[in-house]
């Protein structure tokens, strides 16, 4: 029987070595290089972690040559059509979906906390009157390291579980004050008769001086687009999470490493990006010119909402969104909405260019989920904040995975250095 081994030979030497194979449950395995540096003296170089699987995990899924997404072995389409946030929550969590009792405590739990220490408040004050809400978001959830200082013991379950629920409870509430106070308007406080996604919309949209009635096509839409923002698996924020953690460092501190990653144009920025992307091109007559920018490699524009990493094939969550756009405008807004025909447009002229079909370019979570955001009356610069809010517990569940690994150790790479070699120190006066 052939060795679940891969056997590597040092040319300048002759020298063997025969490496194990780690097998996952499905998707490529991977060759245990751990021994390379010690046997060979030898690093390995993957800048953008090309082939590299930077841990073992159990929660999420992604074959991107065909499409899959699986949360704990749940297609994303299943979970979609019958489950609803907080119960996905509870699944990534503690890995099995929960039983009427677990989701009521787990609900519970989670409404108990849902409101933030009044003094956290004034901390917004110290914020520019126009900071983007994300700035607030990433500062005050790393603030909250200073009002629960026992999640420090990053070691005791119990603190581990508290701290994971008052993340996942506390972050709308602090996504929704950055957005209250970059309006000027005074914060909501959180409805706990609400469902978590209502209760979101609730402290963003109403003012205390007027009724305020949640559309239950609003709440349903953001709970969908929510759980298909959960969690995928080592993605740059989370992986930010996980690095950050595996210094010992508190989860209230991780989560703001989290959400510093998320920012960037090229992860969870994206879906600002394409509205402000949509609003430039305009018209669909414009298209094509936008379209030639982005194969141009002198020019720094890129199809926003398009390419993945990971994803070779149409993100299975952007087909969810797509759906539910028609859907979401038929009740809320208008169907013939042109920004979404200007999408339409765009994701078909790019599906039915070389440049976008051989490199493989779809449509990511983020080409349609800014349409949703815009109908729902959510502005441009909370997209990325939302993309936070749904994010938060993938990032507790991986961090918490991680915490637990029997062989957890500090996250350390290596680099080749390719600067001075090492050279006397001359006198200025030598210079
Ligand atoms: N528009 C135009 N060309 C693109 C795009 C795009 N959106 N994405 C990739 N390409 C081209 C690259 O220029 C490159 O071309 P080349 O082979 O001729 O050099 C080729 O496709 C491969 O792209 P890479 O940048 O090497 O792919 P990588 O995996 O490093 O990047 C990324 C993936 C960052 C998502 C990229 O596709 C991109 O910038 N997309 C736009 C931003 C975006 O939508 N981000 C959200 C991702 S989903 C998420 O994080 C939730």
């Amino acid at each position: 029987m052939a060795k679940d081994t891969v056997t590597i030979i040092d040319n300048s030497t002759g020298k063997e070595l025969e490496l194990p194979l780690r097998r996952g449950t499905i998707g490529p395995a991977a060759v245990d290089i751990t021994s390379l540096y010690r046997e060979f003296g030898y690093l390995t170089y993957d800048p953008g972690f090309m082939s590299t699987a930077s841990c073992r995990s159990s929660i999420t899924y992604v074959d991107g040559n065909e499409g899959v997404l699986l949360y704990r072995g749940y297609p994303i389409e299943q979970l979609a059509e019958h489950s609803h946030y907080i119960e996905v929550v509870y699944l990534l969590l503690y890995g099995e979906l929960p039983n009427q009792q677990q989701l009521a405590d787990f609900s519970d739990s989670i409404k108990a906390h849902t409101m933030i220490n009044e003094s956290l408040k004034s901390f917004y004050h110290g914020f520019h009157h126009d900071a983007h809400p994300m700035a607030s978001l990433m500062g005050v959830v790393g603030s909250l390291s200073s009002f629960y200082p026992d999640a420090a013991d990053i070691y005791d379950s119990q603190q581990r579980e508290i701290a994971a629920h008052r993340i996942v409870a506390k972050i709308p509430t602090i996504a929704a004050a950055s957005y209250k106070y970059s309006i000027g308007e005074p914060f909501v406080y959180p409805k706990n008769s609400l469902a978590y996604c209502a209760n979101l919309l609730n402290m963003m949209l109403s003012v205390p001086s007027e009724d305020y009635e949640i559309n239950p096509v609003a709440a349903k839409a953001l709970d969908l687009i929510f759980m298909l923002h959960l969690d995928h698996e080592q993605n740059v924020s989370t992986s930010t999470v996980r690095l950050s953690g595996s210094t010992g460092t508190n989860p209230f501190a991780c989560m703001a490493t989290g959400i510093s990653a998320l920012w960037g144009p090229a992860h969870g920025g994206a879906n600002e990006a394409v509205l402000t992307m949509l609003e430039e091109i305009g018209d669909v007559k414009n298209i094509s010119k936008y379209i030639e920018k982005a194969k141009d490699k002198n020019d720094p524009f890129r199809l926003m909402g398009f390419g993945h990493r990971v994803y070779k094939n149409y993100d299975p969550r952007a087909k969810i969104i797509r759906k539910m756009c028609y859907e979401v405008l038929d009740k809320l807004g208008d169907s013939s909405d042109p920004m979404f025909e200007l999408a339409l447009k765009l994701e078909e002229v790019a599906l039915n260019d070389d440049y976008f079909v051989s490199r493989k370019l779809y449509p990511n979570v983020d080409f349609y989920s800014g349409i949703i955001y815009r109908v729902l009356g959510i502005p441009t610069n909370m997209f990325t904040v939302m993309f936070a809010v749904a994010r938060a517990p993938g990032w507790v569940a991986q961090w918490l995975e991680m915490i637990t690994e029997p062989d957890q150790r500090i996250g350390r790479p290596r680099q080749v250095y390719e600067g001075a070699k090492p050279r006397d120190y001359l006198p200025l006066s030598k210079r």
